[in-house]
């Protein structure tokens, strides 16, 4: 921990290196599929993080050469640092996405093997790599010698609770050259239901010496602390709760590095984070993909609110995109919502 002078607070992570960056503060923006495009990582950060991750993009589609493909590699000039997410079990293909990704500017290439999707696991990718210790080994190695940016590995903790390996797998990567680990506190057979195990983040982090990021039931600063406590981990990294609530890694980073809480933001801050979401959207799918993809980010924004029942239903009935603005608008701006406000955290 940094030690720092009386007038200083102290910081619960000292953040760390990673390759020639610091990544302090060490909180990260978890990938999320049809979520943390770059319009979303764009609004999220402000709020202090350190690190942003894109979608998972699956070796094959790069193989493809889809612009769908293209444009979920897309980062912002001042996007830094930030990894491009990769997944495949095949170790040309995951190389030539390796490579890809680093003519696409990012800093690090992460390595997925923590999907749980039924379709990714089929093909022995994602969580489904877990099962198989000699092929994660020979996918990091190609990875690792094919690039010369750092390789870092995201993972779950085992298929299930009877074939957890999460040590084994947090040897195998270290000692192959990934530099930074992350280990949602999850086997592949829980999905995302029932709790992360922080302590089960807390084994790879006592086995290795690379930097290990906790993933996994992160809703506030708070929990983000108690992770820290159980698992000893370097970092921390939201997802879910992030979700039509940005600011909550405002709280994460204040309660990491020691500082006040933050104030709850007001209806009229509440608006301009949305609005400026939805222009984001608008500006890089284009207003009908953009229509789509409100239906989905604006209603999160109003869990919590007076009255987000009767905003969502009427959200979903409007069909053209100034619609869809006006009917935000009136909803987030009214005034009876301010004292709401307060219930915003997931
Ligand atoms: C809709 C959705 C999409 C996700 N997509 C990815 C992904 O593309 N890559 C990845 O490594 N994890 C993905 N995850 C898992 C998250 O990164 C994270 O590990 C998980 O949600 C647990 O963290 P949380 O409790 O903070 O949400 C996804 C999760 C959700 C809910």
């Amino acid at each position: 921990m940094i030690q720092q002078d009386n007038h200083s607070p102290t910081p619960a992570l000292p953040g760390f290196k990673l390759g020639k960056f610091t990544i302090n503060p060490p909180i990260a923006l978890a990938p999320m599929a049809g979520i943390t495009d770059l319009p979303f990582r764009r609004i999220c950060r402000r709020f202090g993080i350190g690190l942003t991750v894109t979608e998972m993009i699956a070796s094959r589609a790069v193989e493809q050469g889809r612009e769908r493909t293209e444009r979920m590699a897309e980062l912002d000039k001042n996007e830094s640092p930030v990894s491009i997410q990769i997944a495949g079990s095949d170790s040309k293909f995951v190389v030539d996405a390796a490579l890809w990704a680093v003519d696409h500017g990012a800093d690090f290439v992460d390595i997925n093997m923590g999907c749980p999707v039924k379709k990714v696991c089929k093909q022995v990718a994602g969580s489904a790599m877990l099962r198989d210790e000699a092929l994660v080994a020979r996918v990091i190695d190609a990875v690792v010698k094919a690039v010369d940016i750092p390789v870092t590995l995201k993972i779950r903790t085992g298929w299930d609770d009877t074939s957890k390996n999460v040590e084994n797998i947090a040897k195998i990567a270290e000692d192959n050259g990934i530099q930074m680990l992350t280990v949602h506190g999850r086997t592949r057979a829980q999905m995302f239901n029932g709790k992360a195990s922080w302590e089960d983040i807390g084994c790879a982090k006592s086995v290795v010496s690379i930097p290990v990021i906790g993933n996994g039931d992160i809703i506030d600063g708070p929990s983000a602390l108690e992770m820290i406590r159980q698992s000893n981990c370097d970092g921390v990294m939201v997802g879910r709760a992030v979700q039509g609530n940005p600011w909550m890694l405002a709280q994460v980073h204040a309660a990491i590095m020691g500082l006040p809480q933050p104030n709850k933001p007001k209806a009229e801050e509440v608006w301009a984070i949305v609005h400026e979401h939805m222009l984001h959207l608008a500006d890089f799918h284009g207003e009908k993909r953009a229509s789509k993809l409100v239906r989905k980010h604006v209603p999160w924004y109003s869990k919590g609110w007076h009255g987000s029942t009767g905003f969502r239903s009427a959200f979903q009935s409007v069909n053209t995109w100034q619609q869809q603005i006006e009917v935000a608008q009136a909803y987030f701006l009214s005034v009876d919502h301010q004292a709401e406000v307060l219930d915003i955290a997931v």
